[in-house]
Order: C-alpha cells, then structure tokens, then sequence
C-alpha cells in the first residue's frame, strides 16, 4: 500500500500552494532520536538517511529547483573521532547506493564546503558525482560538506582581493552583486525557505549570507523523523508567510500611496 502522506502525494496536497524555489534544512537531532530509541548515536545518522531519501524525492516531485542539505559543518569535526568516521562513511556508502537513482530522476548533484580536509576517496566520489550528474535539468540537490557560512564568506573575500591585486576587478566596483559571483553556487537563487528539524532555532553558520532574506521554519520534529508529510507542513506555513523584502504591503500603502 502506498504511504498516504508519501512523496508520491505531496504534489496532490500542495497543488494551488505557493511552492518554494529552493529549500535549505538544516537536518539536526540525529543524535537525540537515537538516544530516545535506545541506540547509538550512529544509528540515528543511518534513520537520517531515510529522511535524506524521502525528501530529496518529495521536492523533486514538487519540480522545486534546489534543496540545499547541511550535512557536516566545519565545526563537527569537534565531534567523537568514532562519529566523525561513521558519518564519512555514511557520505560516501550513501553517495554509492543512490548516484543512479538520483541521476535517471534528473537530479544535478552539486557538493558546497572545503574539500581539502576529505579523505581522497570521498573527494573522488563528490568530483564523480557532480561531473556525472552536471547536464541534469532536475533538482539540483546541493550538500554542504565540511561548510561555513564564515568559511564561504573569507574565501569569496580572498578570490575579490586576489583579482583586485591583479588589477582584474577595481576594489570600488565590489558591490553585493560581485560577492554573490565569488561564493560558492553564483548561479543558484537564494533559499526562499529554511527549515532546521530537532528543536533548536539558530542558524549555526549555514548560508549566511544567503538567507537574508529566508522564510524561518523550525520544527521540534528530529530528522530521522521528518518526511514528505513534515515538509508539506512546512511548505504550507511558507506559503501563508508575506514576504516584503524591506518593502510594504501594498494595502498599506493605501489610495494615496502611503506617503
Ligand atoms: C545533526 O544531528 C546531524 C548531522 C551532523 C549529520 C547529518 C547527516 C545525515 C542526516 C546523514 C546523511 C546525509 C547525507 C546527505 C547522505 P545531531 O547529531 O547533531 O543530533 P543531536 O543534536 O540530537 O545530537
């Protein structure tokens, strides 16, 4: 029987809904879902793979453009070394069973975050899996692996410095625009919501900047529990939020125009 609140339904239940152009989750509360159930942390990483999964197809039948997944920050690697292994090995098994899948559905792969610290292996897979999956129209499902908001930040001032110091940019035409080309996806458009699963409402260093202008959704919901059904939820509560962008509804405004 198929799950009524499945990713296969979600386009149904959604229709006429003000849809998102891109997502960015922070997936948190692995961890805590495993200790509730009596399990090793690890074990809670493995069920978030199954949300991974159940999402990623969700928005891909939705027809969004990008979901963007905060899957290691630079600051886990403060975690257990015993964690820290189980999670690579996570990425790279995970990377291995689903590249097919995610590539006939069209998904373009795409991988944020300083790669040098990997082990060579892994970076092989990332490499691969992007070259793979790079001329596909689908979903584009980018993974933040070993990303800092702060990170991406000074490396886009060093490649700006770097061009001004041979005399490529001139330093006075640095503006919002020329920041945005130097960050990690240029192209991309910024993530209209933001969702972090496990209860804790921060930002934690993911898309700084940007999510300046991102609708907010936190939900008490740990991520090995969150599915299709959790993101339609949250779709519905982006899709009732006004969006202003520093501006005024126009009702307010009023026949005289509000000044
Ligand atoms: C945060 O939960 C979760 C992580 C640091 C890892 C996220 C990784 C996955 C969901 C696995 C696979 C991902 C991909 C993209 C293949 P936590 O451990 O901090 O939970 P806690 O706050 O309850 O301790």
């Amino acid at each position: 029987m198929s799950d009524p609140d499945g990713p296969g339904q979600i386009a149904d239940r959604l229709a006429g809904v003000a849809l998102p152009r891109h997502v960015a989750i922070i997936m948190d509360g692995n961890g805590r879902w495993a200790q509730r159930h009596g399990r090793p942390r690890h074990a809670g990483h493995r069920a978030g793979v199954t949300a991974v999964r159940s999402v990623v197809e969700a928005c891909g039948r939705l027809g969004l453009e990008a979901l963007t997944l905060f899957a290691f920050s630079s600051e886990n690697w403060r975690r257990p070394a015993g964690e820290v292994r189980v999670l690579m090995e996570l990425f790279r098994t995970t990377l291995d069973q689903e590249l097919h899948r995610l590539h006939e559905q069209g998904v373009r792969l795409r991988f944020i975050g300083d790669r040098t610290p990997l082990e060579p292996a892994l970076q092989r897979r990332l490499d691969d899996a992007e070259a793979l999956t790079a001329g596909n129209g689908g979903l584009e499902l980018v993974i933040a692996t070993n990303y800092g908001g702060r990170w991406e930040m000074a490396a886009a001032a060093r490649r700006l410095a770097a061009a001004a110091a041979r005399g490529e940019i001139d330093p006075e035409a640095i503006d919002e625009q020329a920041i945005q080309g130097a960050l990690c996806l240029p192209g991309l458009c910024d993530p209209d919501l933001f969702i972090r699963t496990g209860g804790e409402q921060r930002l934690s260093n993911f898309l700084i900047w940007q999510l300046a202008y991102a609708e907010l959704y936190f939900t008490d919901t740990p991520w090995p529990d969150f599915g299709a059904e959790q993101l339609a939820r949250a779709i519905e509560a982006y899709s009732g939020r006004e969006r202003r962008f520093g501006g005024v509804q126009p009702s307010v405004l009023g026949a005289a125009g509000g000044a």
